[in-house]
């Protein structure tokens, strides 16, 4: 099957895609989904009692009941829209964090948390004047499960970790995590933007507390996230932004709030995104993780193959645990942003620097690097201009001529 044919972009622009963990390319499904919403569909949800407007509503609806099914989360009350991973984050930081993490507690964020997992979380650490813990990684580049056992106490009240990280790909034991968080009584945050395209997230099974994602890394428009949320934690929350349609009364000095998942969901919610992101979740699951997977380990494994044998090449990809089809790498002495620059005038995309991840590549010691991540639309076609445009990286940087100049 060519996957590529199903994405418009790759017919419309000669692009080598290799930038799929940043955000995935969208399918003409998905596209046409959305376009159908504002031509036929568009209307304000739960603002009316006509028909536009109770048609957004219901489709609002069937794709939060998408979202529980892909999810396999128990109510669709426990589904919240955002617009991204991020603003989930931000969502449980403020409306968990200041109403209950308080002075002397702790908050445990794994090394290589992306920002988004970091920053939320410091902001409430000065608030509240808590402490924040990281758990360092284990020779498999993996979160350290007995660093993490050694720094859980009864004064640990939120763990926050990415089930996959987002520089290298490795995926993390979150199952465990969990485990050794609830035998403490600490809730968990599972950040799954980078796994959510790779395997399946079961939060009854996992017994996550909290799960989020983006839209937009796997396959639906920008701008539609989800936060999950168990029910009995979210009722006992506060709203996160306050305003339409979260409300039950309004008086002049005093409000009280609408029921889940209304209660956080304020404004004018993205029906066009939600409508975009149950269509990828049907596109994704017709395809099925083990075919996308396939696919990745394909392609990583000829890339690996191929620029080990250029010999200049530095990878932080650890053979010996399980990954996504992520290679993050440097050209021994070039910046990555050289790299990428010299990779894009061969078409060629992929992330340079330190990938919101500062602390992970401080602790690596790794000031930046290149990252290649693959998907379903891509083939050994891509691989090969990978390798072509690194050699002239080499040609360019490295040539023996060159240096001695
Ligand atoms: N979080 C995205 C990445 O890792 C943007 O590239």
């Amino acid at each position: 099957m060519d996957y590529k044919k199903k994405f418009p972009i790759f017919s419309n622009i000669e692009s080598h895609y290799l930038d799929t963990a940043a955000t995935a390319q969208k399918p003409k499904v998905v596209l046409d989904k959305v376009v159908e919403y504002y031509e036929n569909d568009n209307g304000n949800p739960g603002r009316g009692s006509h028909a536009l407007s109770i048609k957004a509503e219901e489709l609002l609806t069937d794709a939060r009941k998408t979202v529980q099914k892909f999810i396999n989360a128990k109510k669709t009350e426990e589904i919240i829209f955002t617009k991204s991973t991020t603003e989930s984050i931000n969502l449980i930081a403020y409306s968990y964090g200041l109403d209950y993490i308080n002075e002397g507690d702790e908050i445990i964020l794994g090394i290589s948390n992306h920002h988004a997992n970091i920053v939320p979380w410091q902001f409430i650490a000065k608030k509240k004047k808590a402490k924040l813990k990281y758990v360092y990684l284990d020779d498999n580049d993996q979160f350290d499960l007995n660093d993490f056992k050694y720094k859980m106490s009864d004064k640990t009240k939120i763990v926050a970790v990415s089930a996959v990280v987002n520089v290298t790909g490795v995926i993390q034991p979150i199952k465990e995590i969990i485990e050794i968080a609830h035998k403490w009584n600490a809730l968990v945050v599972v950040d799954a933007a980078q796994s959510v395209l790779h395997f399946k997230h079961d939060v009854q099974e996992l017994d996550a507390d909290f799960l989020v994602f983006s839209g937009h890394k796997i396959f639906a428009p920008m701008g539609i996230g989800v936060m999950y949320g168990k029910e009995e934690i979210l009722n006992k929350m506060s709203p996160f932004l306050y305003g339409g349609d979260m409300i039950e009364f309004v008086t002049e000095q005093d409000s009280t709030f609408a029921q889940l998942p209304n209660k956080f969901e304020g404004g004018t919610q993205n029906v066009g995104g939600a409508v975009g992101l149950q269509e990828a979740i049907n596109f994704l699951e017709e395809i099925g993780y083990e075919k996308i997977n396939e696919v990745e380990a394909r392609l990583y494994e000829k890339a690996m193959k191929e620029m080990n044998k250029l010999g200049f090449i530095e990878t932080y990809s650890d053979e010996n645990v399980e990954k996504t089809g992520v290679i993050a790498f440097n050209v021994k002495g070039v910046h990555s942003h050289d790299v990428s620059f010299i990779l894009d005038s061969y078409d060629v995309a992929i992330r340079s620097g330190h990938h919101c991840a500062q602390p992970l590549m401080s602790y690596l010691d790794v000031p930046s690097c290149c990252r290649v991540s693959f998907s379903i639309y891509n083939d050994e076609k891509d691989v090969d201009k990978l390798i072509e445009g690194l050699k002239k990286v080499g040609e360019i940087f490295l040539s023996k001529d060159k240096s001695e100049n």
